[in-house]
């Protein structure tokens, strides 16, 4: 599948929009359609339905090294300045940019590659924002252009190693930047902060700066001690949140995959330090078998260890659930989740302050004064275990998932192109969306054959049975193949058409959008079979 047809399908059918687009889009910003907000709105309900309100806290899922309870939150986007400062958020959230002199561009830094080539006594490092196959031959373009040689003069190029991070070259002076047309162009890099700012009340001076959230996960752990308060829980237990967060990335890109505001779907699991190794082992694969349950089985979904370099300096293991969009390169993989072992670092965090590593040890960042850089919350975040009689600062699994992004896995993983009968009966190509049935948007259409001999009126009868129980369609407008073709380009997995026998029998046909098959159900029991179908 390429992924321009699946764009034009997501605007044809409405699943995805550019914000504002009336007005030439908002780089970095997305409206979800008719369509795209109910398949958004059933994932994020599977997701809290598996993770939260059907865990059954009374039984050890397989896997897990013990029972365990789930609860929820919702809490503010905006949250008091001093929870970025003591989580590391104000000082480390930055990506490194470049800017192009020229061209007015900027970029990140390490997401800009190159080559290096030389021709007429000349070396340059050209650069592209393109990897794979189409880095290689946007680099060779743009060189052939700098060089003013013709592609038939391509042998005098003479390259030097593959495409490499610009992140490896020290002087820029002789870097193409990949919109420019001289040498030098590119700054040097600089940090760039991508949390959102804005001003609580009526003031815009630095005291009321506040600050769009960056993750969900913040506003878990500062609620952590009123979720004991309020309720019964007992460690192990999980803080799960759904919500939007805002990022101001420097290069959003690959439709919804990069995005300046985004919905993640967060966990916040609490435990002794002595099972956390045990409960992120059950988490890492709990979360994987999540997704392939719903549909992103095969190998274009992956589990990756993080590398001990990769991991952040608190974390004692991290890995990501990773999907290989077609936007990507052959071979690579974009990330859907990680899931994070994060010790003791959070909570301590809001305790005593912000955290650096000293050796092996956490302490507390200090100021030029030798005071706390950021100071904490000074609250007790500790647990204390009535039955042990032990007091201790909880260890901390953070499974944290984005929503857009497992929407557009599954927009991906769904588009399928097969042969089919026509109306006609003639085989025509047919592009269908194989969505997991818990998932697709609409769980089902309901057609009359034909305007006339009562259908309609018996097709109606059957919609308003569905209807209360799932989100059904009711068309009669067109032949019906062309009926059938429209719902499996939104990937509605059944059709219900009333026709001649149903007048004879009270029969109705039941059409399976993947396999094409059809039989035949009695008319009062279509909500049965549907429910047991979409289960
Ligand atoms: N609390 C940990 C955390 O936020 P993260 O890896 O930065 O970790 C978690 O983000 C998930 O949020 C990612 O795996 C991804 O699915 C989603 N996400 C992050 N940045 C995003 C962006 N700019 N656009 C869309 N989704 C994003």
């Amino acid at each position: 599948m390429e992924m321009d047809q699946l764009v034009a399908l997501c605007k044809r059918r409405g699943f995805l929009f550019q914000s504002s687009e009336i007005y030439g889009g908002l780089n970095g910003f997305w409206d979800y359609g008719p369509l795209g907000v109910e398949l958004k709105r059933n994932i994020r309900e599977a997701w809290w339905r598996d993770m939260v309100t059907a865990h059954n806290e009374l039984e050890i899922p397989p896997g897990a090294p013990a029972t365990y309870e789930m609860v929820g939150l919702d809490c503010a986007i905006i949250m008091h300045p001093q929870v970025w400062k003591c989580s590391g958020h104000y000082d480390l959230f930055h990506d490194y940019l470049v800017d192009c002199r020229e061209s007015k561009r900027r970029y990140r830094y390490d997401q800009v590659q190159g080559r290096w080539v030389e021709a007429k006594g000349q070396r340059i490092f050209v650069t592209t924002e393109a990897g794979g196959d189409e880095g290689l031959k946007d680099t060779e373009q743009k060189a052939l252009k700098f060089f003013n040689l013709r592609a038939k003069q391509a042998d005098e190029l003479r390259w030097d190693g593959p495409l490499v991070s610009l992140t490896t070259v020290s002087d820029f002076s002789a870097v193409l930047g990949p919109d420019a047309k001289t040498l030098g162009t590119l700054t040097a890099p600089r940090e760039f902060n991508l949390m959102f700012e804005t001003h609580a009340g009526a003031l815009r001076d630095e005291s009321s700066k506040v600050f769009l959230r960056p993750e969900t996960a913040q506003g878990i752990f500062v609620n952590f001690k009123n979720v004991l308060d309020s309720t019964r829980v007992r460690i192990p237990f999980g803080i799960a949140q759904i919500g939007k967060s805002f990022r101001n990335e420097i290069t959003p890109r690959n439709f919804t995959f990069r995005s300046r505001e985004f919905e993640q779907m967060e966990i916040e699991f609490f435990c002794h330090p002595s099972t956390s190794r045990a409960w992120y082992q059950y988490w890492r694969d709990r979360r994987y078998r999540w997704y392939v349950e719903l549909g992103l089985a095969g190998e274009r979904l992956r589990l990756r260890d993080h590398s001990p370099e990769e991991l952040s300096h608190y974390s004692c293991g991290t890995a990501d659930i990773e999907y290989a969009f077609p936007f990507l390169p052959p071979g690579e993989f974009g990330e859907l989740e990680g899931i994070a072992h994060r010790g003791d670092f959070d909570l301590r965090s809001h305790m005593e302050g912000k955290l650096v590593r000293q050796g092996n040890e956490l302490v507390v960042e200090l100021d030029a004064d030798g005071k706390p850089k950021h100071r904490g919350s000074g609250k007790d975040l500790r647990y204390f275990d009535d039955q042990t009689k032990e007091r201790y600062v909880p260890h901390v699994i953070e499974p944290s998932a984005g929503a857009d992004r497992a929407t557009l896995a599954f927009l991906c993983e769904a588009y399928q192109e097969d042969m089919a009968p026509d109306e006609n009966g003639v085989p025509t190509q047919r592009v269908f969306m194989k969505f997991h049935p818990r998932l697709a948007p609409i769980k089902a259409a309901v057609f009359p054959l034909v305007k006339k001999d009562g259908m309609p009126e018996i097709a109606r009868e059957i919609y308003a049975a569905l209807k209360p129980h799932c989100n059904v369609f009711y068309d009669e407008k067109a032949a019906v193949g062309r009926r059938y073709r429209r719902q499996d380009e939104i990937g509605t997995p059944f059709c219900i058409t009333v026709d001649g026998q149903t007048l004879a029998d009270g029969t109705v046909t039941f059409r399976d959008r993947d396999t094409l098959r059809q039989w035949r159900v009695h008319k009062k029991d279509c909500l049965a079979e549907l429910l047991q179908r979409l289960r």
